[in-house]
């Protein structure tokens, strides 16, 4: 697989995602890469509206990698840690100039490393939320990857907290271990992840055109999206209808 974007990290992973356009769902393939080339020679014409969704989706993929139910797993964490670290620096890089060979150079290494780290470790609620968004409201994967992902790491630090502090110290954030549960979740991590994504002028939900009223419609279908089946706790419809509307 001759990769042309640093997002998905499908030459990593076991699993690439078609549309189905007939149904406005979205569903994945099994399709393994013997050779995955990372190229950034091939990444240097995205605009950077696309740098920005598909280098949010391989955050998002590091991020949920961290909290994914799947037992401790230290090479995903470690590869995703690292992955999340080249995003957070290389991409306004890439996205401020596009012919940057290596801030292109890492963040396909970044968007590889995530895949690697998420083929074992899973992805959760972020995707299971931004495949039942994307493909009913025809958003971009990434731009919806991005716009859930704070209200997930919320989620997730009630779950365990010290992984979302994973998710955070990768990011630059330090803490004085003082903290609560909904401090790192919140104020720190959620509250940063924002922050970078404004940064990456990512459209909001409403810019997009979507009404809270449409989201919080989308409850069942997020139960019923294959990701939902490894989040680290089971949610009920009310908590899943209140990230909605959060988001
Ligand atoms: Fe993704």
């Amino acid at each position: 697989m001759v990769v042309t974007t640093a997002g998905t990290g499908s030459e990593s992973t076991g699993i690439g995602v078609v549309t189905d356009t007939e149904n406005d769902i979205k569903n994945s393939v099994i399709g393994v890469a013997t050779l995955g080339i990372l190229d950034p020679e091939t990444t240097v014409t995205v605009p950077p509206e696309t740098t920005a969704y598909t280098g949010m989706d391989a955050f998002a993929h590091a991020a949920e990698a961290i909290t994914a139910k799947a037992p401790p797993n230290p090479k995903s964490e470690l590869l995703a840690s690292d992955a999340i670290k080249r995003i957070v620096k290389y991409l306004p890089i890439a996205m401020e100039d596009g012919n940057n060979i290596e801030a292109r150079g890492n963040l396909l290494l970044a968007s590889n490393f995530a895949g690697i780290a998420f083929n074992d470790a899973l992805v959760h609620l972020g995707h299971a939320i931004a495949h039942s968004i994307g493909a009913k409201f025809h958003l971009t994967h990434g731009a919806v990857c991005a716009l859930a992902l704070p209200e997930v790491m919320k989620y997730a630090a009630q779950v365990d907290a010290s992984k979302v502090k994973i998710v955070g110290e990768s990011m630059g954030i330090t803490f004085n271990g003082e903290e609560s549960s909904e401090q790192i979740g919140g104020e720190k991590v959620a509250d940063a992840i924002r922050k970078f994504i404004k940064e990456l002028n990512i459209k909001s939900l409403k810019e997009f055109g979507v009404s809270k009223e449409e989201l919080i419609h989308m409850a069942p279908m997020v139960f019923n999206d294959p990701c939902y089946n490894f989040v680290p706790k089971q949610l009920t419809e009310e908590q899943v209808v209140d990230i909605l509307i959060n988001m």
